[in-house]
């Protein structure tokens, strides 16, 4: 059967970084607040000329680059964000164009924090229908410009960044031994689109709008509805979230991860977090924290990794693979 192996990853942040004592300037609030809330400590904002789609080429620059690939030998681009360049084309256009690539196709999916487990499951599935081989799967997301700066409940929560993989099409023999994705599972509840949303469009306002969010009733939601995904992904491939070497949450909360950590038994030091320093990159935070986590060492080839997410919508979702 086809697997969708890794083939190489990669990550862009902006230039300036912005800690807690500099949002206190802004809004009243303080590093111990944030910190023992959110375990946020610093996060990256986009500057002048950094947008979704610069963040995103130079991510999938570094992605080809640890893949020993070039832009050539990519078919299929998806680029998953909630904050595009434009309305439209999709930003995935504009970095097939920039990576000079004629050919395949390109779009973006947009599931909010989500999208990066939405798009790579999308992949997954376009690859083993055997419509493309290779593929670049990119989160990229410029948050700091859809948040309202004098809101304190959400402007300390999110970063900018990008984060992509490079997949490959590869013959695998069915079994959890495989390399690549062994199995996804993406789930939505539109009930609650309004507890985390950006209060503009171009069909209802014409204007592209703010974030806006209920957190406590995010928060509510997202323990378990992160934990049942987990173990229903897992359970596809015969086994337990306790099970993998290394879980790659998206990084919204470390509340969040704890919670979920608490309720599955998992072992904390399994978890790899970098919301310290990027805050929440939406689509962009689990490629970051999983490039960071092959740069440094820690996942090595072989090993069984899970990533999960929850997001606007509310979406959810997750994907067990061996790197
Ligand atoms: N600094 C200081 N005080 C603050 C701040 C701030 N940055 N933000 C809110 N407060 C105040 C509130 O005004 C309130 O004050 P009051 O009691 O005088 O009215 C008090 O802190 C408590 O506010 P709550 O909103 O009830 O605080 P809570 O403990 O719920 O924490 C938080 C807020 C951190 C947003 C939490 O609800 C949360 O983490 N929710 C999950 C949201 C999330 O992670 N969203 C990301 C997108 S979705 C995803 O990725 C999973």
């Amino acid at each position: 059967m086809i697997r969708t192996a890794i083939k190489g990853i990669g990550s862009a942040l902006p230039a300036r970084i912005m800690t807690n004592a500099d949002m206190a300037k802004i809004v009243d609030t303080s590093d111990e607040w944030i910190v023992e809330r959110t375990g946020i400590k610093a996060r990256h904002i986009a500057g002048e000329g950094e947008t979704t789609r610069t963040l995103a080429v130079a991510a999938a620059q570094k992605a080809l680059i640890h893949a020993n690939m070039t832009a050539s030998q990519i078919d299929l681009i998806i680029v998953a964000t909630s904050t595009p360049d434009n309305t439209f084309p999709a930003t995935a256009t504009m970095v097939q164009a920039d990576l000079g690539i004629t050919k395949g196709a390109a779009f973006d999916v947009q599931a909010v924090c989500s999208g990066f487990v939405f798009a790579l499951t999308t992949a997954d599935a376009l690859l083993k229908a055997g419509q493309f081989k290779t593929a670049l799967v990119i989160g990229s997301e410029t948050f700091s410009r859809i948040l309202d700066w004098t809101d304190r409940g959400t402007c300390v929560l999110f970063g900018d960044g990008a984060g992509a993989c490079v997949l490959e099409a590869i013959e695998g023999t069915g079994s959890n031994e495989d390399t690549g994705i062994l199995a996804t599972k993406i789930h939505s509840d539109g009930r609650y689109h309004n507890k985390l949303y950006v209060d503009g469009g171009p069909s209802t306002t014409q204007s592209v709008g703010l974030l806006r969010m209920e957190g406590r009733e995010v928060f509510r939601h997202a323990v378990g509805n992160i934990s049942s995904v987990m173990e229903e992904v897992t359970a596809l491939a015969g086994i337990k979230p306790t099970d993998v070497d290394w879980i790659v949450p998206h990084q919204a909360n470390r509340r969040i991860l704890e919670g979920t950590a608490k309720k599955l038994g998992l072992d904390e030091s399994r978890i790899v977090i970098t919301l310290d320093k990027h805050g929440n990159t939406s689509a962009a935070s689990i490629p970051l924290a999983f490039d960071e986590a092959v740069r440094d060492g820690r996942i090595k080839r072989g090993q069984l990794v899970l990533i999960e997410s929850m997001g606007g919508g509310f979406t959810w979702g997750a994907a067990l693979l061996r790197y």
